[in-house]
């Protein structure tokens, strides 16, 4: 058998890791590993690598990125333009076929594509309308996927996020400075709400809860420097966004037409990164005269930086809960090929790597509002306000 392998979206610490778990187990039972570039760019344009020589990958497990580069092309880009159900149906047919198609001319028998919701969202499309034969490994560092515990890169981002914040901490301290930080996570909180517990953050700010600036931000600056305390470090995610009324009532700096406005990806999600929401913190807090007033009162100073941990939190290697659960899913995954149980993507469930359907697999995960992990954030930041 002749299996391709693809990695596609941002890349993540532990993708390396889930590579080798397939080489290792593909090649054992005498099979080739074709590893596609640059995701689905390389299924159009043919770019492929013959990866069964494993002993040249030396430990490649512990190594960060990903060996066969990624990009984010995705070939359903247009097909949200088109209105009527009935063509994008067949547009969604016929692509499929003709990804599938392409599978045939690259010889290859099956397909593992290692991805996170679109990238998997398109071999979804590729099995239930051409009957391709893919399995799926869900990846992202912003572990906002359905169906696994936590996605392979996660830990070793939230790692990144909590070493960042407490090194910050001690100029914060020095300077007796408010740092505004900003963290990855497009849509859901788990980076900043994990990363953020785990450095002990004052104030914490994920999508899954738009905030009120003034009860969530400034009152809470307020109770703190009342309380002594010296200085502030914000975890604000990138996906983070105010309360209608606070946007309307509160904010200076942005508004609704300005966050309708923003770039769309391939996808069609708002680019929340492009509004800078941590520099949009330092604004409006510089803008605050009672604020500066209330500091002043309290003999406390008022400066405010930001910093952007962005691409920093997906690099350097993955830490070694995620090379071990990549290895694991990259076996697992190459198992479900070589028993040809197709068109499902393995997980984390437990101290288990099981496999569930792709499609349902490609869900979003946010963060549930009664989780424990909501009232742990209320319980440590709150008791530094008193
Ligand atoms: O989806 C993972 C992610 O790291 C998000 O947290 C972030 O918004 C995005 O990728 C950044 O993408 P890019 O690398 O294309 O700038």
């Amino acid at each position: 058998m002749k299996i391709g392998v693809l990695t596609g979206g941002g890349d993540c610490p532990g993708l390396n890791s889930v590579l080798y778990g397939i080489l290792l187990k593909i090649s054992s039972k005498g099979h080739e590993v074709i590893g596609i570039e640059k995701g689905w760019k390389g299924v159009l344009e043919k770019k492929t690598r013959n990866l069964s020589n494993v002993s040249e990958l030396d430990d490649l497990h512990t190594i960060g990125g990903t060996l066969l580069y990624t990009s984010r092309t995705n070939p359903y880009k247009d097909i949200k333009k088109i209105k009527d159900p009935l063509k994008r149906e067949n547009a969604t047919k016929s692509i499929a076929q003709d990804l599938t198609d392409r599978l045939k001319l690259l010889e290859l028998d099956a397909l593992i594509a290692i991805g996170g919701d679109d990238t998997l969202g398109v071999a979804a499309a590729m099995n239930k309308y051409a009957k391709a034969n893919v399995v799926g490994v869900p990846k992202t560092i912003d572990n906002d996927l359905s169906s696994t515990d936590y996605t392979f890169g996660f830990w070793s981002a939230v790692q990144l996020a909590s070493n960042a914040m407490d090194n910050i901490t001690t100029t914060a301290r020095s300077h007796q400075r408010i740092f505004v930080i900003q963290i990855m996570g497009r849509d859901t909180g788990w980076l900043t709400l994990f990363g953020g517990i785990s450095t002990g953050a004052d104030i914490i700010l994920i999508p899954e809860q738009p905030f009120d600036l003034q009860k969530d931000v400034i009152d809470v600056l307020r109770d703190r420097v009342k309380a002594n305390r010296k200085y502030h470090i914000i975890a604000c995610s990138e996906g983070a966004i105010p309360t209608d009324h606070s946007l309307k009532y509160d904010f200076k700096t942005i508004s609704q037409d300005i966050i309708n406005a923003l770039p769309k990806d391939d996808f069609g999600n708002p680019l929340l990164s492009k509004l800078n929401m941590s520099n949009v913190l330092v604004k409006e807090l510089e803008q605050c005269k009672d604020l500066k007033e209330h500091f002043k009162i309290y003999d406390s100073e008022f400066e405010v930086r930001e910093v952007i941990l962005g691409h920093t939190m997906r690099a350097g290697t993955p830490n070694s809960f995620d090379r071990i659960q990549g290895l694991r899913l990259g076996v697992h995954a190459a198992n479900l090929v070589l028993e040809k149980k197709f068109g499902l993507m393995v997980c984390l469930r437990g101290e288990k790597i099981e496999a569930v359907p792709l499609s349902e697999g490609t869900q979003k995960k946010l963060i549930p509002l009664d989780s424990d992990i909501l009232e742990l954030r209320e319980l440590i930041t709150r008791v530094k306000c008193k």
